[in-house]
């Protein structure tokens, strides 16, 4: 007997199965009801009795072995694609699918290249924010309508905490914590409680721009935005400022872009002026840099803001913001092609 259970071991670690069926005829022939194992141990019963330790140890080495053989191979047979009887190691594998970058992050991320290369760092801050960063220290009146429910979603137990409707609350807090000069960008999401359709949407991303130093100018702040306006929609586009009103710059201006899908000439997107609106700037008040500590008889400084959604669409002609929410991926993957 222990001859035979001896070349039974022998054939088990030989064994190397090629496909599923192989294995499993080992199975049958081993471990099956009417197999090797079965047979072994009814013999047992004839076994010597000086014999019987022996003998008990060497079979349930053999099945042990066995069954150790099965579970290696039932697990590679299992993750593994057979062809025929073999597997095929030439097949060429599956290549991995790469995502793609959301337009809005493409879009942001060169917004941010751009500014970096006259020297703007990027700043971060919280969403949820407090009066003071969001409004009261912009220089926002305490009656100011931006305030209302309608614009802000605020936090129902605390009036003084609010989703942010702006990242201008970044840079309050880079004014708070540093002293100038500062040259920075925020880029984040921003909320407003606005009703859902193709031009607005309740949440959107912006960038702020903050650049604090002494004798900074407003042509700085036109030089700065000329700039970017003709590395992100090409060297011939035009701007031009029209006076508006913020807070918290004094002037403050409206900065409108030469249509660059008509080229000026007039179409549905421009509405038919040749122009079209793209950011909000301005000379900081001095009132906000006396609110963060900044001696405003010293420094001067100018601001600007924009909708990422909205410089995305007119580079990439989408024509409804809802499309960026969606996360479908026939139009996501449009732009992959893109940095
Ligand atoms: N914070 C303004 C907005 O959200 C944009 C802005 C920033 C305007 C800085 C002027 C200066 O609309």
């Amino acid at each position: 007997m222990q001859t035979k259970i001896d070349e039974y071991k022998k054939e088990v670690d030989l064994f190397e199965p090629s496909n599923k069926e192989a294995l499993e005829q080992f199975r049958i022939r081993f471990l099956g009801k009417k197999g090797i194992l079965t047979d072994l141990f009814a013999d047992f019963k004839n076994v010597a009795p000086d014999q019987k330790r022996l003998m008990g140890q060497l079979i349930n080495e053999l099945k042990n072995k066995a069954e150790q053989k099965l579970e290696t191979y039932k697990e590679s047979f299992e993750s593994l694609v057979v062809v025929g009887n073999t597997f095929d190691l030439s097949r060429p594998a599956e290549p991995i699918k790469l995502g793609t970058r959301h337009p809005l992050s493409v879009v942001r991320n060169e917004i941010i290249s751009i500014f970096s290369r006259l020297g703007f760092t990027v700043s971060d801050g919280p969403e949820i924010e407090d009066d003071w960063h969001n409004f009261s220290a912009l220089n926002f009146p305490q009656e100011h309508p931006a305030r209302d429910m309608q614009d802000t979603f605020f936090i129902n137990k605390n009036p003084d905490i609010a989703l942010r409707t702006h990242t201008s609350s970044v840079q309050v807090r880079v004014m708070e914590n540093s002293k100038p000069p500062i040259c920075t960008i925020s880029p984040g999401r921003v909320f407003r409680n606005e009703a859902i359709s193709a031009r607005a949407h309740c949440l959107f991303h912006q960038i702020e721009g903050l650049y604090v130093d002494k004798d900074v100018s407003f042509i700085d702040l036109k030089q700065t935005l000329l700039y970017f306006a003709k590395e992100m929609f090409g060297e011939k586009t035009k701007i031009r400022l029209r006076p508006s009103y913020f807070p918290f710059t004094e002037p403050s201006a409206e900065m409108d872009i030469s249509c660059n899908i008509c080229g000026g000439k007039g179409c549905n997107i421009c509405k038919y002026s040749g122009w079209v609106e793209i950011l909000g700037c301005g000379m900081v008040d001095p009132n906000v840099f006396t609110n963060c500590g900044i001696d405003s008889n010293v420094y001067t400084g100018f601001a600007f803001g924009m909708g990422i959604e909205r410089i995305t669409m007119l580079k990439y002609e989408i024509n409804d913001l809802r499309l960026f929410f969606e996360n479908d991926i026939r139009f996501l993957k449009q732009f992959s092609s893109a940095v």
